[in-house]
């Protein structure tokens, strides 16, 4: 049967796959046949989510710290020499700072930008070296419906996620050049450890409001999934430089 998203024989690192979004994308990728790097800082999650991925090929797993953003070129050097070349590249690390702008401070603005931002600008400068990719590359950063739409104590996330999107515009332009599509997915309220604890802290009332606006409900982690399938797959050949949302609706008014 035709398989429009056929990942078969395609290498595929997912960066921040440990759980959640990352984790349910690895698994789905493997699904549709992918060869799947997973990484993170914590080895005994990899680990399990390794045992859920899907098909008969070698799934690996590396740790690595974003935060060490002068490690990736050496990390991504090893999975190469592992593995070979990559066919594509997820970036799902997210880390948030949910402070009002008087309570901020220079380094909780710091960690979040290094994390959700200077890490994915490292990792797609390192996966698009000569040799580190296969012609027709394809790379997804996780980004969110905050890069778009403004909210109480998001200044720090919201900044690095649109940096993000900034970001992908100009680097879609140079890796036109190398064959390369890279594209953002911005999910909304999507239900994982991240989102629980965000609902935690603006308590039962924020959160509800907020979910008001996204009219199709609250998302799964498979809801972004497809969506990076698709992005991640052949058959998206002549999409790059976007951010596609992932939002019941949210951003509609
Ligand atoms: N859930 C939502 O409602 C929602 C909405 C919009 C956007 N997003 C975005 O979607 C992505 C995934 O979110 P999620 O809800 O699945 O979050 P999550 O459950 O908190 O997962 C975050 C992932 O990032 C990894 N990570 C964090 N810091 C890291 C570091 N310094 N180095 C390496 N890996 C690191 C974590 O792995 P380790 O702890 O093992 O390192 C984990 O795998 C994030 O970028 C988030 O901003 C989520």
């Amino acid at each position: 049967m035709f398989n429009l998203v056929d990942l078969k024989d395609k290498k595929i690192l997912v960066v921040g796959a440990s759980q959640g979004i990352g984790e349910q994308i690895a698994i789905t990728l493997s699904r549709l046949g992918a060869q799947i790097v997973l990484a993170s800082r914590n080895e005994e999650k990899l680990k399990n989510v390794l045992q859920k991925l899907e098909g008969e090929v070698d799934h690996q797993y590396v740790c690595i710290d974003i935060k060490e953003l002068d490690q990736i070129e050496k990390f991504i050097k090893e999975i190469v020499n592992k593995i070979g070349s990559l066919d594509g590249m997820v970036y799902c690390v997210g880390i948030t700072s949910d402070r009002p702008l008087s309570m901020s401070n220079i380094s909780a603005v710091t960690e979040v930008l290094q994390v959700n931002l200077q890490g994915f600008i490292e990792m797609v400068r390192c996966v698009t070296k000569k040799g580190n990719y296969n012609m027709g590359m394809r790379i997804v950063g996780i980004s969110s419906t905050s890069s778009l739409r403004g909210g109480k104590a998001h200044t720090a996330y919201s900044a690095s996620k649109a940096g993000m999107n900034g970001a992908i515009r100009s680097m879609a332009v140079e890796l036109a050049e190398k064959g390369i599509c890279i594209n953002s997915v911005a999910p909304a309220a999507i239900r994982t450890e991240m989102y629980e604890k965000y609902a935690n802290g603006v308590g039962k009332s924020g959160a509800t409001n907020k979910l008001k606006r996204q009219y199709l409900g609250i998302g799964v982690p498979e809801d972004v999934a497809n969506a990076v399938a698709f992005l991640i797959s052949p058959a998206a050949r002549l999409i790059t430089g976007v951010c596609l949302p992932v939002d019941g609706g949210y951003l509609s008014n």
